[in-house]
């Protein structure tokens, strides 16, 4: 007997959970299905930090950076070349464009906050939007692409970078950026 009460307000309070948002609902909401592609880039980065015409500039640093084993708070700007390949005269699809922090008192890290700028193809002027802790050291590293631009409207996903070549003696450094992104097939 002493369970009907019980039942009869576990309906009521059900209700009053199912009718409450339309009741409360005071601004436009539109739910709209649309299917995701799962869309992949590859493309090779090159860094010069020597020579006459650097693509990466270290542009500030706290006066006790150097006593620091890892170079803690310093900060470099890039404008890296993308080409198709990892050869220099490779065709060039894009830039990366943007900056990384020494940031780990303990190791090699860096916070890495860019953009993927194309110039070429189907995705010319677009741009990914990439922030994560990068550990140049290893051989491979992953990065999150947080949002892009254009035909790349609200992509979501990663870059995985692999380590081609580093000419220690030239400054230059060569990675395979491998990006996977998810994007819905109406975004622009
Ligand atoms: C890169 O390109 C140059 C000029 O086209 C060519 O001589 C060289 O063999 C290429 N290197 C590789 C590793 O493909
Ligand atoms: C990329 O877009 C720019 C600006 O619209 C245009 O000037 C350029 O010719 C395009 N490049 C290619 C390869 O389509």
């Amino acid at each position: 007997m002493a369970k009907v009460p019980t039942l009869s307000l576990i309906i009521i309070i059900l209700f009053l959970a199912i009718s409450h948002p339309t009741n409360s609902q005071q601004f436009s909401t539109k739910v709209f299905k649309r299917p995701e592609r799962l869309i992949n880039l590859r493309f090779y980065l090159r860094e010069s930090i020597r020579g006459d015409a650097p693509s990466a500039l270290v542009v500030a640093q706290a006066p006790t950076t150097p006593t620091y084993r890892y170079n803690f708070g310093r900060l470099v700007v890039f404008d890296d070349p993308l080409t198709e390949g990892p050869n220099l005269s490779s065709r060039a699809v894009g830039r990366a464009q943007g900056m990384y922090v020494y940031a780990d008192v303990d190791d090699v890290a860096q916070l890495m906050v860019y953009n993927y700028y194309f110039t070429e193809g189907r995705y010319n002027g677009s741009t990914l939007n990439v922030m994560g802790r990068d550990t140049p050291l290893l051989a491979v590293r992953e990065m999150s692409v947080l949002g892009g631009t254009g035909r790349l409207r609200g992509a979501r996903g990663f870059v995985r970078i692999v380590e081609i070549s580093d000419d220690v003696e030239r400054g230059v450094i060569v990675d395979e950026h491998d990006v996977n992104i998810y994007l819905y097939t109406r975004s622009i």
